[in-house]
């Protein structure tokens, strides 16, 4: 399959990762990488319910996409022993499809959903009592007739995943009594994450090799197996097999993934913020415009890693161009930086 270069940096899931991801994915927090913190929260409420022999409490975890919620969540129904469920904000269309999910959870089980903010307000509603009382409200016939009947459920453990915990509304946020940010890994956590899958793979690489595709990963676990993967077809191709210093950043390279990860998405949203609109401030829906791509996608795919970077800022009147992004362009900054 070919993959082009503008998708192959994006942190969404593709088929060809959800595959691969399931035998990559660690299933243990022990063998969990990075995010400490939330590996640490996770652990104590973890091994408290256990004790109690109780659920665990309802968890929120946010941040970019690829970062690892879903790993996440399959870890805690692992630790805790439980089965899981799998749905999505978006695929859940009706109150009646979430209380059909609910009403068929057994004592204990983990209910993850992701996109969890993308839930429509009357499916939401659904979810409140059935979050605080364990039970879902069914409301039978229509009009002075309509009767409601309330349904007991088992206890359960509700995992959402958001790319913004801001998107979320405050009622749905104040169940959740384990909130947790995910970041963006470090690069000496990325590279102990392409080791491990190269060894899972039954793939050779050198420190050096893995030191440069998780260089390029942008701080994130998905991005960074989706390269070795690249890497690796590239090495079988083009050298021994053997993923070198040398043959990851010809590969990345001939993927056109810059030297910091950027692709050519990053590098247009970046160009047109400085060429069209004089480095900013420019409105997210104008950028969208301009380069051609939806606002949500920038919002969540490709503005989280620039911003950490900070090569992109966000004030009130828009989005704007930094100096390190006119250094990493080799463009020259004329007049100054008054923003910075
Ligand atoms: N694969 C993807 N994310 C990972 C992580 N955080 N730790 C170990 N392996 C991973």
């Amino acid at each position: 399959m070919i993959v082009m270069a503008e998708r192959l940096v994006s942190p969404a899931a593709r088929f060809e990762d959800n595959e691969m991801e399931k035998s990559l994915r660690p299933g243990w927090l022990s063998e969990y990488i990075g995010q400490k913190k939330v590996k640490e929260t996770i652990d104590i409420f973890i091994q408290a319910a256990r004790n109690r022999r109780e659920v665990l409490d309802h968890v929120l975890l946010f941040g970019p996409p690829g970062l690892g919620k879903t790993t996440l969540a399959n870890i805690i129904a692992n630790e805790m022993g439980a089965n899981i469920r799998i749905t999505s904000g978006p695929a859940i269309e009706r109150p009646g499809d979430l209380a059909a999910i609910l009403t068929n959870l057994s004592p204990g089980d983990v209910l993850f959903i992701d996109e969890v903010h993308r839930l429509s307000r009357t499916v939401e509603e659904v979810l409140y009592p059935a979050m605080e009382e364990f039970a879902v409200d069914i409301v039978i016939g229509k009009g002075p007739s309509a009767r409601s009947l309330r349904l007991e459920l088992p206890r359960f453990t509700l995992v959402g995943a958001t790319t913004r915990a801001g998107l979320l509304t405050s009622p749905l946020r104040d169940r959740f009594g384990v909130v947790s940010r995910l970041d963006f890994y470090r690069p000496e956590e990325l590279v102990q994450i392409v080791n491990r899958a190269a060894c899972i793979l039954g793939v050779e690489i050198s420190p050096e090799g893995a030191y440069e595709i998780a260089g390029r990963s942008r701080g994130t676990p998905r991005v960074a197996n989706r390269f070795l993967k690249r890497v690796r077809d590239y090495a079988q191709v083009r050298a021994n097999g053997i993923i070198t210093a040398e043959v990851a950043v010809e590969a990345l390279q001939f993927l056109d993934v810059d030297s910091i990860g950027l692709d050519h998405t990053d590098r247009k949203i970046l160009l047109t913020v400085i060429q069209k609109y004089g480095g900013g401030p420019v409105g997210l829906e104008t950028l969208a415009a301009a380069t051609s791509e939806e606002p949500e996608t920038i919002e969540d795919l490709y503005e989280p890693y620039l911003l950490q970077l900070g090569m992109l800022s966000r004030t009130p009147r828009g989005r704007v161009a930094t100096h390190l992004a006119y250094q990493h362009l080799g463009l020259e900054l004329t007049w100054g930086d008054p923003r910075d």
